[in-house]
């Protein structure tokens, strides 16, 4: 797609490029395949918006894994979290004895993962590792999270794109940007 495309004019501007992305993804990639040489690790999308980021992720590392979705709601379609989070899709299979990795886009005050790392910890998961496309520091909430691989630190803005969303829309954006606040009515 290109950048002279109308949704791009909804961003302040762009906060990481797609070849920044791809380059990310491919050193995670590797470096998950070196943690996890001689394991067949369960890789576990959060949707919607790690979807893309898993797309890209999973094809980067070169291990026999498998992959298994799982839906859950926190946001609505305001740019707040509620801190209420609910399942909408569990997992397929279960996990006892696995070597679990949730992939997640991005870790913001928290309240999703750590919820999340609680209950799968307790269906006997032999380990859990997190990796975030993006994780905003300055919002944390839940202190005691430990997120293992992160691709980008950014500052505290609203970010779409590649797999996240503002109310569903701009997921297909290849880049990832800052929303304009006019477009959230700020
Ligand atoms: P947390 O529970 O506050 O960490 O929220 C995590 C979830 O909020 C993410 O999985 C996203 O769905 C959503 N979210 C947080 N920040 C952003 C953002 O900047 N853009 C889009 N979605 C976001
Ligand atoms: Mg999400």
């Amino acid at each position: 797609m290109e950048k002279d495309q109308e949704i791009y004019q909804d961003l302040d501007r762009i906060l990481v490029t797609k070849e920044e992305i791809a380059q990310k993804v491919r050193e995670l990639g590797l470096q998950i395949g070196r943690d996890y040489a001689g394991k067949e690790p369960v890789m576990i999308c959060i949707l919607k918006g790690a979807s893309i980021f898993f797309a890209d992720l999973i094809r980067e590392i070169p291990l026999p894994l498998t992959t298994d979705f799982m839906a859950i709601s926190s946001y609505g379609s305001a740019t707040k979290t509620s801190g209420v989070v609910r399942i909408l899709k569990d997992l397929d299979k279960d996990i006892v004895g696995k070597d679990v990795i949730i992939v997640e886009d991005i870790v913001d005050t928290g309240i999703t993962l750590s919820y999340l790392m609680k209950i799968l910890m307790q269906r006997g998961a032999a380990s859990l590792k997190i990796a975030a496309l993006l994780d905003k520091p300055a919002r944390r909430k839940v202190q005691d999270l430990h997120v293992d691989y992160v691709c980008f630190d950014i500052p505290d803005a609203f970010v779409v794109g590649y797999g996240l969303d503002y109310d569903q829309k701009y997921r297909n954006l290849p880049d990832i940007g800052i929303l304009s606040p006019r477009i959230y009515g700020v």
